[in-house]
């Protein structure tokens, strides 16, 4: 069953069009990544995924529901997301941050419950962090900072996961904890990557994204290949298969 199904989606601001015709699905349980060049639109095509923009042309559907049907709350019982920008959240604790993930399934004044605190302590335990839960949430390092915006993605308890750039801010230790993590959730995920090596070694499918238009989709066999990447990133790369595992490797060839 395919739980987002984006079609003929497109989206300008004034005359120019940043995305067109794009259609993309993530199937249940499925790890699916974007990837393509700066500018290309990856940031843009999340924002709709997970109704923050809303698109000129096309549909966003969750499990079969116009998302720009219902309300975003219904949307925010059901997609998470974390995002490359960290909140200026001066003052909070990072259990507060962490907290806020709940907000979507509580009432306004509800203060948290005995079933809150477990979600926000395993979190906080699944991302390694169970020790700095007082902390505050401004003195952590980036990859802390990450790390805490997933845990708060993780309490919102939701079917969908959508990031952007999850591993920008960790060093390799924690982009490898991260992302075997998020696939070990057995969510589905749509996540954009900076790194071609990282999804190629996560991803069940990518789909590249160039000029705001899906270029090239499939399995990370079927896109990554040497000419897909000359095209999309202008640069030479060799694809090989890793000496260590089942996907290809990607090296960029400079002169
Ligand atoms: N709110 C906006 N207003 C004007 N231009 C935008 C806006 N959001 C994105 N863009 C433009 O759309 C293009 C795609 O941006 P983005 O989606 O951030 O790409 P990516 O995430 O792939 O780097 C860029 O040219 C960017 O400048
Ligand atoms: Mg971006």
């Amino acid at each position: 069953m395919t739980k987002l199904d984006i079609e003929g989606l497109a989206w300008r601001i004034d005359s120019r069009w940043l995305l067109r015709e794009v259609g993309l699905h993530v199937g249940q349980g499925e790890f699916v990544g974007l990837i393509g060049p700066n500018g290309s639109g990856k940031t843009s095509l999340l924002r709709c995924a997970y109704r923050s923009t809303e698109p000129d042309e096309g549909q966003v559907r969750l499990d079969g529901d116009d998302v720009w049907q219902r309300p975003a709350r219904w949307c925010a019982q059901r997609i998470a997301v974390v995002l490359q920008e960290f909140p200026q959240e001066f003052g909070l604790s990072v259990r507060d941050v962490v907290s806020m993930g709940r907000t979507p399934h509580k009432g306004l004044f509800d203060g948290d419950t005995p079933h809150d605190a477990r979600l926000i302590a395993r979190a906080l335990d699944q991302v390694g962090l169970a020790s700095c839960a007082e902390h505050a949430f401004a003195t952590l390092s980036g990859g802390e900072k990450q790390r805490v915006l997933l845990a708060r993605a993780l309490v919102q308890e939701p079917q969908l996961l959508i990031l952007d750039e999850p591993t920008n801010h960790l060093d390799p230790r924690y982009q490898l904890e991260l992302l075997q993590h998020l696939r070990g959730l057995g969510l589905s995920i749509l996540a954009s990557f900076h790194d071609l090596n990282l999804a190629a070694a996560f991803c069940d499918r990518l789909y590249v994204v160039d000029g705001g238009r899906i270029v090239a989709s499939g399995t990370p066999d079927q896109v990554l290949t040497s000419a897909v990447l000359e095209q999309v990133f202008g640069v030479q790369a060799l694809v090989d298969r890793h000496p260590l595992h089942p996907y290809p490797r990607i090296t960029w060839i400079t002169r």
